[in-house]
């Protein structure tokens, strides 16, 4: 499932992000095309804003289905996860992958799918921080410092069997993964090691980053 429906305002790129170019696709096909290029899945689900379904529809053919999307991430993959499980009722695990991790490669999918067969019912790609969090209140102020070695960023594609996905959005609830919901109906999440290139492009120079990357190939 590839939600993809958010606006990109912090790329300021005057098109949702899942539509910006990067060396010859848009990070949604680039998205769609690495899922396939890792032999592991039966289908793929794209999740885009409703006025956008017609035309990535045509854009992708076969390729996926498409679904609009709702105004929270949350939503968005909740639309999806529906479709995807009315056209694959028999599938066993579901892949949740952001079309803004616009360069993660499919050996990604494959570390994930590998670990959902090994038995974890939820993983997720992790790299340590290299920064020093704080956490800060409403004005700014620091409340606190947690310890670093206990951080990890996360990255996608996150995994799960369908189940445990089903009852993480069963709940009414928000979050900005899809983990975050298992955790919260008790679910072991898994970590295997992330890719420095699945980096998220949020904003002008994550996308510059992505260009430069992709010249040096
Ligand atoms: O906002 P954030 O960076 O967390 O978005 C991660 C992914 O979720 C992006 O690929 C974005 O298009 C998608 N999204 C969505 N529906 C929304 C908001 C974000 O599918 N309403």
């Amino acid at each position: 499932m590839v939600p993809a429906a958010g606006l990109g305002l912090r790329l300021g790129a005057g098109v949702p992000k899942a539509f910006v170019w990067l060396g010859g696709s848009t990070l949604l096909r680039r998205a769609v095309d690495m899922l396939h290029a890792a032999g592991e899945v039966q289908l793929v689900v794209v999740v885009v804003a409703a006025e956008f379904v017609r035309a990535v529809t045509d854009e992708l053919g076969s390729d996926a289905l498409v679904v609009a999307g709702g105004v929270e991430r949350t939503h968005s993959v909740r639309a999806g996860f529906c479709a995807a499980l009315a056209a694959a009722p028999s599938a066993q695990y579901v892949l949740v992958h952001d079309a803004a991790r616009a360069l993660t490669p499919s050996r990604l999918v494959t570390d994930v799918v590998c670990a959902l067969r090994s038995g974890a019912e939820a993983v997720v790609p992790v790299l340590p921080v290299p920064d020093t969090i704080k956490t800060v209140d409403a004005n700014g102020l620091v409340t606190g410092t947690p310890d670093r070695s206990t951080l990890r960023a996360v990255q996608t594609p996150q995994g799960f069997r369908v189940e445990v996905l089903r009852r993480a959005h069963a709940q009414d609830a928000a979050a900005t993964d899809d983990a975050a919901l298992a955790e919260r109906t008790g679910a072991t999440v898994h970590t295997i090691m992330g890719d420095p290139l699945a980096f998220k492009i949020t904003t002008a120079l994550d996308l510059r980053l992505a260009r430069m990357l992709l010249e040096q190939e």
